[in-house]
């Protein structure tokens, strides 16, 4: 059966693998620039479409609940990968408090957004994805961003008691360091990478396809009992060397 399945972050890195991961079904890839998601869908084919939508707005998941609602009638996998780090300009306690907000509304209210308006369109045995991050586990350095990940740990596990009834999973996927992804932009080096690859006891960075087939593996009917979960894929590099 070909499903629907709706990728956030879908035109680059993480989100891009794992829309084309999912070759047997049709995917909606929503993100905010448009040029980069026309690009994305090209590349994958015709069983790709897109919307171009501010997934920290209101507006933004109403389009998109309803482009999927027009265009495929129902959604079987919701993958809320739109995420990141929105950087800290200024001191003092103003420039802390904007940076908290925007990181949650990049992390947190993306994701919630998105699943909140697909939720009616759900069906039965349907999949929920959202990723959060190794600092959410060990934080990253500027509060905020790992505090955002964390949010979405409870948040999956209240979805999966709520749409368990409907044989709906929701789990979240945590991944370490994920290379050829825009996530880290300028702020890589060399001498970065190297220190988080010897983090991990597999000697090397994950990659987007790591990520793609676990979250294809979450979306499989075999694991349908598998719900409620926060599943790391890090190389080991948080139990540490
Ligand atoms: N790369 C890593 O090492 C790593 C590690 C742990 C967790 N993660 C998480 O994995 C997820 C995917 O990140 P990535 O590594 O693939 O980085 P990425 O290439 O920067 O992907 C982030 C995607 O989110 C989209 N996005 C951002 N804000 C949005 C908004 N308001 N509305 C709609 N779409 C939005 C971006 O597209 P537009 O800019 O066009 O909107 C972009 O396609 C993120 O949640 C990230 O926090 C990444």
């Amino acid at each position: 059966m070909t499903r629907t399945v709706v990728v956030s972050g879908g035109g680059t890195g993480i989100g891009l693998a794992v829309a084309s991961r999912f070759t047997d079904d049709n995917v909606i890839l929503v993100g905010r620039r448009e040029d980069v998601l026309a690009s994305a869908a090209a590349g994958i084919g015709a069983r790709a479409t897109f919307v171009a939508a501010d997934l920290a707005t209101v507006e933004g998941a109403e389009r998109v609940a309803a482009f999927a609602a027009e265009h495929y009638g129902s959604v079987d996998v919701i993958a809320a990968c739109a995420g990141g780090i929105a950087a800290s300009t200024g001191d003092g306690l103003a420039a802390a408090s904007r940076a908290w907000l925007d990181n949650l509304r990049l992390n947190v209210m993306t994701a919630v957004h998105l699943v909140e308006a697909l939720k009616p369109h759900l069906n039965d045995d349907g999949r929920i994805l959202l990723y959060s991050s190794i600092a959410a586990y060990r934080g990253s350095g500027n509060g905020y961003y790992g505090a955002s990940k964390a949010a979405l740990h409870p948040y999956a596990i209240d979805l999966a008691a709520e749409l368990g009834p409907k044989r709906i999973t929701a789990n979240v996927i945590a991944p370490g360091y994920i290379e050829d992804t825009e996530f880290f932009g300028d702020r890589m080096t060399e001498t970065r990478r190297a220190r988080l690859i010897g983090q991990t006891v597999t000697g090397r960075a994950g990659n987007p396809g790591d990520i793609a087939d676990l979250s294809h593996w979450l979306a499989a009917p075999e694991a349908g009992h598998v719900t409620a979960q926060i599943v790391q894929s890090n190389g080991g590099a948080l139990a540490g060397r």
